[in-house]
């Protein structure tokens, strides 16, 4: 495995590895949510790389980007025993060097659910994601469920650039009580850990009552409100019933949706989101025009 950090290195790493290559952004204190991409990418590409890099500008005036764990000798470990080709981790000065000006922005999309709460998020996340695949030229990029928002947003940004990479959403990886993993659980005291898992019961049970056949886009916000309301430990900060496409937010019965949140629980901000209608509760993978 190796490991680089700057583009001159990059260049010559990434030139060597054999067609096709898979690519994992990251920004580390790899998950079993992480290494679960990373074996996914595994089985449908000749070399994987993966990349670590905490991105500042994704981060809002505020955010916890200066406490963002860090573990990159424990992340080499695990991506080692991988079988991971290539880690990129590039420090803050190669991606954004004195002068750095340009900046990828999708429009309406990032303007609800986690952008409305987070502004300028997603305008990081397009745009450290752009430099990522520029430097990493990958045939293939693989995203979580977990971010359904940010899934989204990328598939949406690589049809709008035109870029040649099939984008493949993989499942949410989530603990045996139904917590899905995130670098952010670690900020949990014991008993926030417990009630944490309020943001999957509630999931569930709007899955229960869409299964059930009661299906109005508002019944299923106002059960998801319900449970979490049970939970004094959770202050929900938006509860939402969306088209998965438009990310919109749906109003009588429903065929697709995305079942989504953002809940505070103390000072940690947990999400989590269930895709209602798709067959294996994922995006469906992107494959640009030309490339299948
Ligand atoms: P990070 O939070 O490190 O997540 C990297 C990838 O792992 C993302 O695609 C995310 O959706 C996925 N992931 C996280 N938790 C997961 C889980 N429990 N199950 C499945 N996949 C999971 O997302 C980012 O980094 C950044 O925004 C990045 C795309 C790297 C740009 O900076």
């Amino acid at each position: 495995m190796q490991v680089v950090t700057t583009l001159a290195e990059l260049r010559a790493a990434r030139a060597a590895l054999p067609e096709p290559v898979g690519f994992v952004p990251t920004m580390g204190y790899l998950h079993a949510g992480h290494l679960a991409l990373v074996r996914c990418a595994r089985r449908e590409n000749a070399a994987v790389a993966v990349s670590i890099f905490v991105n500042p500008t994704q981060f809002g005036p505020g955010e916890d980007l200066e406490r963002y764990p860090r573990d990159l000798a424990r992340d080499l470990r695990l991506l080692q025993a991988e079988g991971v080709d290539l880690v990129w981790a590039p420090t803050p000065e190669v991606m954004y060097p004195e002068g750095y000006q340009t900046w990828v922005e999708v429009a309406d999309l990032t303007r609800v659910l986690e952008g409305a709460h987070r502004p300028g998020h997603f305008r990081g996340v397009t745009t450290v994601v752009s430099k990522l695949f520029a430097g990493m030229q990958p045939r293939r990029a693989y995203f979580g469920q977990k971010d359904a928002q940010q899934a989204r947003v990328i598939i949406q940004m690589t049809r709008d650039l035109n870029l040649p990479i099939e984008i493949v959403v993989c499942p949410t990886v989530r603990e045996p009580d139904g917590l899905a993993l995130s670098s952010r659980n670690t900020y949990l005291t014991p008993e926030q850990r417990q009630a944490a898992t309020v943001l999957y019961r509630a999931l569930q049970a709007a899955r229960q009552e869409y299964e059930a056949g009661r299906r109005e886009a508002e019944n299923l916000r106002q059960t998801m409100r319900a449970v979490l309301a049970a939970e004094p430990l959770a202050r929900p900060q938006y509860v939402s019933c969306a088209d998965p496409d438009t990310l919109q937010e749906l109003q009588g019965p429903v065929e697709k949706a995305l079942l989504s949140m953002a809940v505070f629980v103390g000072q940690t901000r947990l999400i989590d989101n269930l895709l209602l209608g798709y067959p294996d509760g994922v995006y469906p993978r992107y494959v640009p025009e030309g490339l299948g």
